[in-house]
């Protein structure tokens, strides 16, 4: 979808989709009653009809017939004047999308309204529609594939384009492609996202002149002490790879960033067998590998002025003769020992590797995304991803961008007291609790291995796949965490 800035008024626009957006109790806009007087009051008669008040969230649909250049005006309600956020903007693009998903529409113009901020706002709308535009149509037959739509335009009578718009067009554009191509990492079939296809799109995607990426196999991993890496891969048939990408801006870092993922590419649950039904979605779970990934792609297009490394432990866990047993023993890099009693708590496992080699680097802050527990949906549900952290500043930063960004964190403490449920009999530490309490208790063991670097952790497990269409997301991966890492980036 391509999207343009277009100087022209609104009742001059032929298109198959003129969207207006309009504030809560804000009818009587002179604009709107201009174009009511074109369509012989049709738009108030309906408008009546639907007591439609412009409340956020609501739409309403208006056929012209004829008695316009478009064929229909869609009238999306942005809610009360001092409501509207940058995601209400966003979510305003994506409705005008999904409407003219529904009319079969090949383009859509975009009304922007004298009440709002233009340059601030354009960013967001192409965001939301670009976001909602989104499909994943590999596997599909020929009909279903995707949206006829081609052209989003964004109109204003007099608009004059500034470079700041263009700017934030494109950079709409960018944040995007790094959400899709988490999307797509996800929404990918587990058998063919493996650990060595994850590696090859790392490389593929985030190779470039500002960014190196290193694939560690099997061989370099063992050299390296990546004890919880190997020991959930023994069960695996796949070999494991250890992706780092690092990023390093023109001239002097102001600061030094580590981000980790998740990479578990299936989650059997291992001989701690999952149930077929939760193993239907566990293709998810290298979800926050995928957002790094994702996010690392747009560093290579935008070049902030901060290092950014990348790091992705990857494997499935799968149960099998060789693999790993309830009662095993790892031995960690940095000295310590894990009892594993549970085969399917195996995030932490790998996290754990990559949060002691990451801070040997001494990075400013450590930041890990992980499909974690699902302890945390039960917390959270599926649209707020938990965040824990041992420094409150980057806690708060992280919160306050997921917030700007249009993703929701909710902090969720460390409690320090709940250490004492991961203490071991044979090992220094085990890696599960008891019944409760499973998503603090899954980051009190990450805490163990990121020594005294800042560090924050977000558990995704809710908000990185959803089962339902919604207005910005269709069913699979969101690519949840892109949105939230790039701009917490721009914030150092
Ligand atoms: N990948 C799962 C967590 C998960 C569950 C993600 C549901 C998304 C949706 C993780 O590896 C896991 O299996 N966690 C266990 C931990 C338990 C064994 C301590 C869980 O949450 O049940
Ligand atoms: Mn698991
Ligand atoms: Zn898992």
């Amino acid at each position: 979808m391509e999207i343009r800035l277009k100087d022209q008024s609104p009742e001059k626009i032929k298109t198959p989709l003129l969207a207006m957006p309009v504030m809560e109790d804000g009818l009587n806009d002179p604009l709107l009653q201009r174009l009511d007087r074109h369509l012989k009051k049709s738009l108030s008669r309906r408008i009546h009809l639907c007591k439609f008040t412009g409340a956020e969230g609501s739409v309403l649909l208006h056929p012209t017939e004829g008695q316009l250049a478009a064929s229909h005006v869609l009238l999306v309600g942005m809610g009360k004047d001092d409501d509207i956020e940058m995601q209400s903007w966003r979510k305003a693009g994506a409705r005008a999308v999904r409407e003219a998903a529904g009319l079969w529409a090949d383009e859509v113009d975009f009304f922007l309204p004298p009440f709002a901020d233009t340059p601030r706002i354009v960013g967001p709308i192409a965001q939301g529609a670009l976001m909602s535009g989104y499909r994943f149509t590999k596997y599909r037959s020929e009909d279903r594939r995707s949206l006829p739509l081609r052209l989003f335009n964004l109109v204003k009578p007099g608009l004059s384009k500034t470079a700041q718009m263009d700017r934030n067009l494109r950079l709409a554009q960018q944040l995007m492609n790094g959400v899709f191509l988490a999307r797509d990492l996800v929404n990918e079939p587990p058998s063919m996202t493996t650990a060595t296809y994850l590696a090859e799109q790392a490389v593929r995607h985030c190779r470039g002149s500002r960014i190196r990426v290193e694939v560690w196999g099997k061989k370099k991993i063992q050299a390296m002490g990546l004890a919880g890496l190997l020991a959930v891969n023994q069960g695996s048939h796949e070999e494991p790879r250890f992706i780092v990408m690092r990023y390093q801006p023109r001239g002097k870092a102001q600061k030094k960033v580590a981000l980790i993922g998740k990479g578990i590419t299936f989650d059997s649950g291992g001989l701690s067998l999952k149930s077929s039904k939760s193993m239907e979605t566990m293709k998810l779970d290298m979800a926050g590998a995928a957002a790094i990934i994702g996010t690392m792609s747009v560093l290579k297009e935008i070049e902030p002025q901060i290092e950014v490394t990348g790091y992705v432990p990857t494997t499935d866990n799968l149960p099998s003769a060789t693999a790993q047993k309830p009662g095993d023993v790892i031995r960690y890099l940095n000295g310590k020992t894990v009892e594993v009693l549970n085969t399917d708590a195996e995030g932490r496992l790998i996290l754990a590797d990559a949060l002691a080699l990451a801070a040997k680097e001494k990075p400013d802050c450590m930041v890990t995304l992980a499909t974690l527990t699902g302890a945390c949906v039960v917390a959270l549900g599926n649209e707020v991803a938990g965040i824990f952290g041992n420094d409150q500043l980057l806690v708060d930063k992280l919160i306050q961008a997921g917030r700007e960004a249009g993703e929701k964190l909710w902090q969720l403490p460390l409690v320090k007291e709940y250490r004492e449920d991961i203490k071991s009999s044979v090992a220094d530490i085990k890696n599960i609790g008891g019944s409760s309490g499973g998503a603090i208790i899954a980051a009190l063991f990450l805490q163990e291995f990121v020594g005294r670097r800042p560090w924050a952790h977000l558990d995704i497990a809710g908000p990185a796949f959803t089962d339902k269409e919604s207005t910005m997301t269709t069913r699979g991966g969101t690519g949840f965490g892109v949105l939230t890492l790039l701009h917490f980036l721009s914030t150092l």
